[in-house]
């Protein structure tokens, strides 16, 4: 600690800011001679002698501009300052916090000594693609995480570090990509793209299944009328809600064993094949908002199904279950259907398909006339054990429950 505060003094000829709680000491023994700057104190400093504390001696030096909190002295924090340019960064910065200002630039000068950066958050500026100096982000080899969400890119920023493992890119103007964009970045985890401008001519031969790592791709608010071609094996996690997809192609997921989450609520779908969704890891399904007229195959391991706002007029549960296995139960929890054309209640036999059905939540329902109808029983709550009925109960100050469980559902939608 001594040696942080010989440091911060130092640092302090240098303008940086000091938050220093000790009291200096002479390091006179260990330093006989004044160091340049504190650059070359960490190139100087010789690892063999024995201080007591400090094992990284961290240099404090931090841009005028922003706060470099002594406790987490590898962070800048540069956010909310209506910052018009990137501040130079310091060596040792790690951690990048420039959010909300009004950046259009991203000049190579700033990052020029920012070699160790790690991740840099550039979300809620005016960052405009042609401004990006060319190979700024390329040459940051350390970089794993990078927010350019709700900025005015126009184009997917290209090139980027082969490090990068978390990418974010929703609400931008993207209508640009270049070939080989995606090409080196194998060890990308998840992409985020969801509000922007792409179609599936932007999507085709982006090498996509390069990104072997690749667990979640966000797409949704786009203008896709195709699923996206060429996805990873990997891929776990699939948004596509609010494009304008009309179709699914009969062996599209053969490709894609491992998802867990598919949402695509909002298109056009009308109708899909059977058995589609055969997908043995599926736990949540979202085709809300589209057309459908017909119910279809639902695999063992579905928990929750929404199917609200199609033009189902009634939920055939053979077509959902044909064949019932005792020892391999369905796990479907919850299935929402309100706005379909139901005139029914879906049959009891569900209860045998689906013994662990707990929610079905019919709200209300579009009538063939103008008017809506509503069934007898909006919420249906299957019987329910001494428990799970002081579960219920317990939650039910919360009067809608299905917005309840839809929510508990939807966080875990991993970043
Ligand atoms: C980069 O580091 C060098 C050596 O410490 C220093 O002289 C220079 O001012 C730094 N440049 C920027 C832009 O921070
Ligand atoms: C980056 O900024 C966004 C706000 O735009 C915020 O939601 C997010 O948590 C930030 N990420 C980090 C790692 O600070
Ligand atoms: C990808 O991540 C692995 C494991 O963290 C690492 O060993 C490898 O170097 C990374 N690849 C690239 C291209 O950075
Ligand atoms: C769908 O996306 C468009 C922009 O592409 C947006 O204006 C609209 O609000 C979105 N609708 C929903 C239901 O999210
Ligand atoms: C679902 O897929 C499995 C193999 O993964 C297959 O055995 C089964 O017949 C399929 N079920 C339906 C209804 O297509
Ligand atoms: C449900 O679908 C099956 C298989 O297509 C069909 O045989 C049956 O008649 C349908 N049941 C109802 C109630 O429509």
């Amino acid at each position: 600690m001594e040696f942080l505060c010989q440091l911060s003094i130092i640092s302090l000829l240098f303008g940086a800011m000091v938050f220093c709680q000790h009291e200096g000491y002479d390091f006179e023994d260990e330093y006989d001679q004044e160091p340049d700057d504190e650059y070359s104190t960490i190139l100087h400093f010789n690892p063999s002698v024995e201080y007591v504390v400090p094992h990284f001696p961290t240099p404090t030096k931090c841009a005028q501009e922003c706060f470099c909190p002594p406790t987490f002295p590898l962070s800048m924090y540069c956010d909310h300052r209506k910052l018009k340019m990137i501040p130079n960064i310091p060596f040792h910065i790690q951690q990048l916090y420039l959010q909300h200002n009004d950046i259009e630039a991203v000049t190579a000068q700033s990052f020029i000594n920012a070699t160790t950066l790690r991740e840099i958050n550039l979300s809620h500026n005016k960052i405009k693609s042609h401004l990006i100096d060319h190979g700024v982000f390329a040459k940051l080899s350390n970089l794993v995480q990078l927010h350019l969400e709700h900025n005015k890119l126009d184009e997917f920023p290209f090139p980027l570090p082969t490090t990068l493992e978390r990418l974010f890119l929703s609400f931008n103007e993207i209508s640009r990509f270049h070939k080989n964009a995606l090409r080196g970045l194998v060890n990308v985890t998840m992409l985020d793209l969801c509000n922007n401008y792409l179609d599936e001519s932007l999507l085709i031969g982006r090498y996509f299944s390069n990104m072997k790592n690749l667990m979640q791709i966000n797409l949704c608010n786009n203008r896709l009328q195709t699923m996206p071609p060429d996805l990873p094996f990997s891929l776990m996690y699939l948004s596509l809600e609010n494009n304008s997809i009309s179709y699914i192609p009969e062996n599209y997921f053969n490709r894609l064993p491992k998802i867990t989450a598919l949402r695509l609520s909002h298109n056009n779908l009308q109708e899909v094949p059977y058995n589609i969704f055969n997908l043995s890891n599926l736990v949540e399904l979202n085709l809300g908002h589209n057309k459908l007229k017909q119910a279809f195959y639902i695999p063992r391991s579905l928990q929750h199904l929404y199917i609200e706002d199609n033009d189902i007029e009634s939920v055939n549960i053979t077509l959902m279950c044909p064949y019932i296995d005792p020892k391999n139960v369905n796990h479907l929890t919850y299935i929402r259907v309100d706005q379909n054309k139901l005139t029914a209640p879906i049959s009891t036999y569900a209860f045998f398909c689906f013994p662990h059905i707990r929610i079905i939540y019919y709200g209300e329902q579009k009538g063939t006339i103008s008017q809506s109808t509503q069934l007898r029983t909006p919420v249906f709550h299957r019987f329910l054990t001494p428990e799970e009925y002081d579960e219920v109960e317990d939650g039910h100050e919360r009067e809608d429950s299905h917005e309840r469980e839809r929510d508990d559902y939807f966080h875990p939608y991993f970043y």
